[in-house]
């Protein structure tokens, strides 16, 4: 039975793990692949495939989260398992944690059959911010081969007889969902924009708008992303600052000014872009890293 064991991570503690279980599966007579997931192209060729990430604001790092993405459609076909690595304390040693929001929604995604927290690593010497500055006063290891190696047991009884899971599909991820949220936000600035330019003057009725924007794109993107199952908020942010973008060209400028002068304007159109996209990816970011959400998600109502 040809099982991969692969991890995305950003300081290479996550590999460790990786390590300890594919050497522990192998000592149980299977034949693993242990490798990155930047390295993995096909999952054809294998039997089960176990996936990692290391925790960085309760997500796993974006190449992990491709991964899972790219590959979902093999994966549904095959018995999967999850391990986040985690805590700088010995938090995973006293209790099982579940897996953050994200991971969650990704092994649903996958039909994963299981999730195990392992406790992380942060060397003195870690480089980049906040790392550097968390590794000052809170550097260690706290990855226990026992205990990884006790999972790997668990696995190896379970793998001979392990069917894929059961994935489920988040509809709070729809396209149409996504774009709607976009429509409604172009919508709301504009019913603002509209009677603010039959009142007071163009750059009043600018200013005005540029400060709305990015509180109407904040409740949207809440509205949004408080959904189980939502994009991430980059590529979310992306795709409803080029909607907006493109209804502008079509509505605004091309059917009522019937001139791109609207584009040569910062104040009234760049800026608003850039604060909608700011706006929308932090409040993507800070709904997934906030702790009430893991507290939700655990609870199984996020
Ligand atoms: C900036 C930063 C944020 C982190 N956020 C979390 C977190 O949300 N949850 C957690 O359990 N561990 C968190 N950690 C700890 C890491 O998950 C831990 O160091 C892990 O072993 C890193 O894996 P890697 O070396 O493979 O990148 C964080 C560490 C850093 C430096």
């Amino acid at each position: 039975m040809r099982v991969l064991v692969t991890w995305g991570s950003k300081r290479g503690g996550t590999e460790g793990i990786a390590r300890i279980l594919g050497d522990a599966l192998e000592q149980h007579g299977f034949a693993v692949v242990t490798t990155s997931v930047d390295e993995v192209t096909s999952l054809d060729t294998f039997d089960a495939v176990i996936v990692g990430g290391a925790l960085y604001g309760n997500r796993w790092p974006s190449n992990a989260r491709r991964f899972v993405h790219r590959h979902r459609a093999q994966l549904r076909k095959v018995p999967v398992w999850f391990f986040s690595s985690g805590p700088l304390d010995d938090s995973a040693e006293r209790q099982d944690i579940p897996a953050t929001n994200q991971v969650s929604v990704l092994a649903e995604r996958v039909g994963a059959r299981g999730h195990i927290t392992f406790g992380g690593r942060l060397e003195r010497d870690a480089k980049g911010f906040p790392a550097s500055s968390m590794a000052k006063t809170g550097s260690g290891d706290w990855r226990n081969p026992e205990r990884i190696r006790a999972w790997a047991a668990r696995l190896a009884a379970e793998l001979p007889r392990a069917t894929p899971g059961t994935p489920v599909e988040h509809r709070a991820g729809s396209i149409p969902r996504l774009l709607a949220h976009a429509v409604v936000g172009w919508a709301l600035c504009a019913a603002i924009m509209v009677p603010l330019l039959l009142l007071v003057s163009r750059t009043a009725a600018q200013v005005v708008h540029v400060v709305t924007v990015p509180f109407i794109f904040t409740a949207v993107a809440w509205h949004y992303f408080r959904s189980r199952g939502a994009r991430d908020p980059l590529p979310t942010a992306m795709v409803w600052t080029a909607s907006v973008a493109l209804l502008d060209l079509v509505f605004v400028a091309g059917l009522v000014q019937r001139n791109l002068e609207m584009f040569e304007s910062v104040l009234g159109t760049w800026l608003p872009f850039a604060l909608i996209f700011v706006a929308t990816w932090a409040t993507g970011v800070a709904m997934s890293t906030m702790p009430w959400r893991e507290r939700a998600a655990e609870q199984g109502h996020a």
